[in-house]
């Protein structure tokens, strides 16, 4: 049979997410094109929330594995797709599963948290799962007197350390590769040439243990957006993967967005392009699924954690 034409690619995934009863989720680091098309772009915690609670029978996901597992195992009953197979995560790659088991058998009464970015076999291990949006609110909720393990990021682990003030919290030397482009020597280089700027951060920065303490705000992508909207500033200097740019520009034409390093783009992230987006409608085409056995344990930190915010 004949394909059918269309206008543009745009309409064609339109028609296509319509046909398989498909809703689109973006992650704030997807190309601008792909954020315009989805039906809901956030951060990680918004994507799963909105995993959570979908009618559609089909999930496209346009992030990094990690996120599509996690809307796996959240709705089980549902398709989950990923334009591509290779958009993985350096950070969640950091950790193992054995990693965790070996700190549990050495501190039998001892918590673990994890950060999203982590695999489905890492977050079975573990006992509450965390984002950037809400790692304090989580850390804050395990009592004092348990000895805590955060895993994989350093930086976010020792920013939340910072804040709470907790002792007893052990952290795993994990980093995001492409956070860890952004330094702080161009930071102070961009606050001196825009005096006026205001300097928000992801605390995945390698940079935020010389930073933190010049950032007016530490905050989640979503965070973030919701923040240069709302400010007053006509100035911000971003230290976060640059796809964020987007939906910043969009909001605020009139504002400026300087980012603390245009080199700062996740690869994987970027593996995902319109043309891409098409195939998977139309092939149903990578489904993740996470094995049920894995599912069954990995969604209870997710709940612990969704329960919590
Ligand atoms: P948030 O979008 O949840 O802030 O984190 C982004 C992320 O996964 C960076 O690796």
């Amino acid at each position: 049979m004949a394909k059918q034409l269309y206008n543009t690619i745009e309409d064609e995934i339109r028609a296509l997410k319509k046909t398989r009863n498909a809703v689109i989720l973006a992650h704030n680091y997807q190309v601008g094109d792909i954020q315009d098309i989805a039906d809901f772009v956030g951060d990680s915690l918004r994507l799963s929330q909105e995993a959570a609670k979908t009618s559609a029978d089909v999930i496209l996901f346009c992030g990094v594995r990690f996120m599509a597992e996690t809307a796996s195992i959240l709705c089980q009953d549902k398709t989950v797709l990923i334009p591509d197979l290779e958009a993985g995560c350096s950070l969640s790659d950091m950790i193992r599963p054995e990693d965790i088991r070996k700190w549990k058998s050495e501190h039998p009464n001892g918590v673990v948290v994890c950060y999203v970015n982590t695999s489905a076999e890492v977050k079975a291990e573990c006992d509450y799962c965390c984002t950037s949006s809400n790692a304090e609110k989580v850390v804050r909720h395990i009592p004092e007197d348990k000895e805590l393990f955060f895993v994989p990021d350093y930086f976010l682990g020792s920013y939340i350390k910072t804040k709470t003030g907790r002792k007893n919290m052990e952290l795993w030397k994990g980093y995001c590769g492409t956070h860890a482009l952004i330094t702080s020597e161009a930071v102070d280089k961009l606050r001196a040439d825009h005096p006026k700027a205001e300097f928000i951060m992801h605390p995945e920065c390698g940079c935020t243990t010389k930073s933190m303490h010049l950032a007016d705000q530490v905050l989640s992508t979503e965070a973030m957006v919701k923040y240069t909207h709302c400010s007053p500033a006509k100035e911000f200097i971003v230290a976060t993967e640059v796809g964020i740019l987007h939906r910043m520009k969009q909001q605020d034409p009139a504002k400026k967005f300087y980012p603390a390093s245009e080199q700062a783009i996740c690869p994987y992230m970027k593996l995902n392009i319109l043309e891409k987006l098409v195939l998977s409608l139309e092939r149903m085409e990578h489904e993740i699924r996470v094995p049920k056995a894995i599912a069954e344990r990995a969604i209870l930190p997710i709940q612990r954690m969704l329960s919590i915010v």
